[in-house]
Parts: C-alpha cells; structure tokens; sequence
C-alpha cells in the first residue's frame, strides 16, 4: 500500500484533533511530517501525492502517537524558539517559555551597557545565558545548573551558537561552585510547589524534568538562594528572578530578610505575578 504525504498528514491531524483543536492539530502534524521528511514549508506544500516510503511512515505515526500521548511537541521536534533563537531541547531541560523571555527583557531595559559579569543559576538549555551573551557582546556570563544532562544540552547550544568564548558553564548546586561576584544573578529556578504539582498540565508534569520544576522545601531552597546570591553580587548589583504567585510574597520576606534593598514585583504578560528584582545595597 502507498503512504502519500497529504493523506497521512491528515490522518494524524485526525488522530491529535481528539487532544487539541483542529487548526493546533494540522498545524502540529504537518510540522511532524516536515520534520520526518525534512521539507521546507514550501516544498511540503508542492507535492501533496509525494509517496512516504516505509521507514518514514512509522517515523511519523510514531511521533504522532507520542504526540497524543501528551509528549510535548518542542521534546518530538528537539527544537524551541526562544528570542528568536532555535534552542535545542529535550527531556534532560525545561522548554523555554515566553515569561522567560520577559525576564530578560527586564534586564535589558534596566542596563543599556554590556554589566562585566553575570551568572545564571539553573541555565537548563542555556536559553537566558545565550540570550544575554547575544544582546551584549562584552562580558563573562557564568551558568550554573545541578543536572549534568542539562549542562550537556546547554553545552550544545552554547556550542551551536558559537557562544563557548563568553559562557562558562559549571556544574552547581546554587552557587556552591561559583566563584567570585558579579554585577547581575539571573534565575529560572524551579518553582512549583510539591502539592501543586498535580495541578500541571498532562504534558509539563509526566514530560519535564521535574528537577526543574518542583521545589521541595521553598523556604529553606530560596533564604540558602538568596543568602548565596547576595554574597555573590558587587555593590549595586541586582537580581532577577522568574517565580510564580504562590511563591513570591513569601520570596520578598526571605530577599529583605537577606539584605535585599529594592525589592519589586513585577507582573507577566498575562498578569499574573512573576518576577522579583531587587538590589545590594
Ligand atoms: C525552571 S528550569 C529553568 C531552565 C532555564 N533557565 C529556562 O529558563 O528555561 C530550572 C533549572 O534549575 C536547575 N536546578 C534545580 N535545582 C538547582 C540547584 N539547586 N542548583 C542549580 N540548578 C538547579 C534545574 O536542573 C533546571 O535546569
């Protein structure tokens, strides 16, 4: 029996349209069969009778069944855009989300030159270390993470990006390993509570690394983040983390009690409370 291209794409599409809605569904599937067959857009769209040969057709359903199993899309693909920037990812990284990049915008609207150090605690994929090291050409950027697997796929990025002259990258529970200080501590650390991790979609809470993610015991986690963070930051110095609403009046009590001066909130997109910045005195 023939595999044409157009037919099996919408089968799949048929298949994902029971977990999502249609336009989601097509769009993700053509995305699927593209990324098997490694087409362009357009010359996906130039042969729609085009015959899929064996390997590629169980290729395909595999992915569409992992797909509908709720395995993220970013993990089938091992690609996400982040600032307009393809990072690779997979299960060893949390998949970079737009609060993040909101995150260093504030940082970039609040320093217009280049600061001479930085350190990221909990790079993942080294999206935020990237990032940073692309928008400002001087300066040293530090990224720490306590997963040898995630330091690996940031070092592949790094890597790709042609990034590997300014970020180091170091393997860090906190700021243990990390020596000296520095101008700017930037943070995606995790943040989800233990008892809300139920409450995750399918996709995040059985696919992502839950390293990432859940934070055992927050008060104990963020006063030993903030003292550290604090010791490790040049007068004037500020930091700037990505948390949730759960976390954060609870996170400003433990930055003030830290020696935090400064100290603000700020909103995401969406409005929901998201990100403290806060100063050393
Ligand atoms: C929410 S993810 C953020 C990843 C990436 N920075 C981003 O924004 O997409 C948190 C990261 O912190 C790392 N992490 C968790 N506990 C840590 C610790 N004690 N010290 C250093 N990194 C830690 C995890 O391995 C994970 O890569």
């Amino acid at each position: 029996m023939a595999y044409r291209l157009q037919q099996c794409t919408e089968a799949g599409a048929r298949l994902l349209k029971e977990f999502m809605a249609g336009a989601e569904a097509r769009r993700e599937a053509r995305t699927l069969m593209r990324h098997v067959l490694k087409l362009s857009e357009h010359d996906f769209f130039k042969d729609p009778l085009a015959r899929l040969n064996r390997s590629d057709f169980h290729r395909f359903a595999s992915l569409i069944r992992r797909r509908a199993k709720g395995e993220p899309f970013a993990y089938l693909v091992g690609k996400r855009e982040f600032f307009s920037v393809e990072f690779q990812v997979n299960p060893s990284v949390l998949i970079p989300r737009p609060e993040t990049e909101e995150l260093i915008e504030h940082i970039l609207k609040e320093h217009t030159h280049a600061p001479a150090r930085i350190v990221d605690i909990g790079t993942g994929s080294g999206c935020i270390a990237a990032i940073l090291a692309m928008q400002w050409k001087a300066g040293e950027i530090l990224a720490a993470d306590i997963s040898v697997d995630a330091l690996e796929t940031a070092r592949r990025n790094i890597l790709e990006l042609g990034l590997e002259d300014r970020i180091t990258l170091i393997h860090s529970d906190l700021f243990e390993r990390i020596q000296g200080s520095f101008d700017i501590v930037v943070s995606n650390p995790p943040y989800i509570k233990k008892e809300e991790f139920a409450t995750l979609d399918r996709d995040v809470r059985d696919f992502e690394p839950g390293t990432a993610l859940v934070v055992d015991n927050p008060e104990t986690f963020y006063r030993r983040f903030f003292a550290q963070a604090l010791q490790h930051l040049n007068t004037g110095g500020r930091i700037y983390m990505e948390s949730s609403p759960a976390l954060l009046l609870a996170q400003r009590l433990l930055a003030e009690q830290a020696g935090f001066v400064d100290i603000r909130i700020e909103k995401d997109l969406s409005g929901k409370e998201r990100f403290l910045i806060a100063r050393k005195a």
